[in-house]
């Protein structure tokens, strides 16, 4: 059985994110304030008090082919009754041209833009984007399965990440471990796209637990891939972590330079659910770290960052 979705408290995630990036975060990989004309839908809208409902994203509606996942009409009622909680799997039939309407009721959100996106070890999240117009230049296909056939971006990842990935499922497959790709690099308006129609369907309080605003993906990095398996029907859901693929995904990840991003119990810190499908390539340095200490991305940037500071006032 699924474990209903942990609530998470905005107020609490943007507090300890905003102290945690204040401390962590240097800002001269800040560059500049985010022009893009985004926005964010007003709380009160489309807001379901209803648990199940409140739990399935777009990726039940793409789980059919050729369907457009902005489009609710299309979802079955054997989609509605699935729980995945990740936008990840998704948009592989969107028309890039064709995004979402913004509501009315809409805000823009003026995220700060890091200087340092395009390296391996950029921190992406609610506080921190992406140019809107970051494409990296470097994507390729990792010669892993996928959990579909058409040649899609979302197959793509970085050279570096790429072949990590490889030596990652090579691995597994060496344990009788199969795991199946699922959803790689999204691009900035591939993001907008499934972020609109997540708060346009679910309301932003509950879409902003686990749909980044355009911008804030690491999706949009290159360095992240969702990873799902046979046994947990490909989906992307907190049931993948307890199936033996999700297992030796999260113990032996970090060895071939992967972190799992969204940790349980780590909701506040990261601003997102727990995703145990959604992993991040940092290098095997920053991610055996990051496993040894059990702590997330954000923590870890924090603790060099007081590293730093300590070093320097030792050598005063
Ligand atoms: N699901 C992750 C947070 C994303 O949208 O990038
Ligand atoms: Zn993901």
């Amino acid at each position: 059985m699924r474990q209903p979705r942990k609530p998470i408290r905005t107020s609490a995630i943007i507090l300890i994110i905003g102290m945690t990036l204040t401390v962590g975060c240097s800002s001269d990989d800040i560059s500049n304030t985010n022009d893009n004309n985004l926005s964010e839908k007003d709380t009160t809208i489309g807001q379901s008090e209803d648990t199940e409902n409140q739990s399935v994203t777009e990726q039940d509606i793409t789980n059919s082919d050729n369907e457009h996942p902005a489009d609710a009409s299309n979802l079955t009622e054997n989609n509605q009754d699935q729980t995945n909680e990740d936008d990840s799997n998704v948009l592989e039939e969107v028309d890039q041209n064709t995004t979402e309407q913004p509501s009315d009721t809409e805000e823009i959100k003026d995220i700060p833009v890091v200087a340092n996106y395009s390296s391996t070890e950029v921190l992406v999240n609610k506080n921190r984007s992406l140019p809107a117009d970051y494409v990296p230049d470097d994507l390729v296909q990792p010669n892993v399965p996928f959990s579909f056939e058409e040649q899609l971006e979302k197959k793509l990842m970085r050279e570096e990440a790429a072949q990590a990935l490889e030596a990652l499922f090579n691995a597994a497959k060496e344990e009788e471990i199969e795991l199946v790709a699922i959803s790689g690099y999204r691009s900035y308006n591939t993001q907008q796209s499934i972020y609109t129609w997540n708060v346009n369907t679910y309301g932003s309080e509950h879409a902003n637990q686990f749909s980044a605003y355009p911008g804030t993906s690491e999706h949009q990095t290159g360095l992240a891939m969702d990873i799902s398996s046979a046994s947990a029907d490909y989906a992307l859901e907190e049931h993948f972590g307890d199936t033996s693929e999700g297992q030796w995904l999260a113990e032996n990840a970090a060895e071939y330079g992967f972190i799992i991003r969204y940790e349980e119990g780590k909701e506040e810190v990261t601003g997102y659910a727990y995703e145990p499908w959604h992993v991040r390539y940092v290098g095997v340095d920053i991610a055996t770290s990051i496993k040894e200490s059990e702590v997330t991305l954000e923590e870890y940037f924090a603790e060099e960052m007081n590293a730093t500071i300590h070093d320097s006032e030792d050598e005063k």
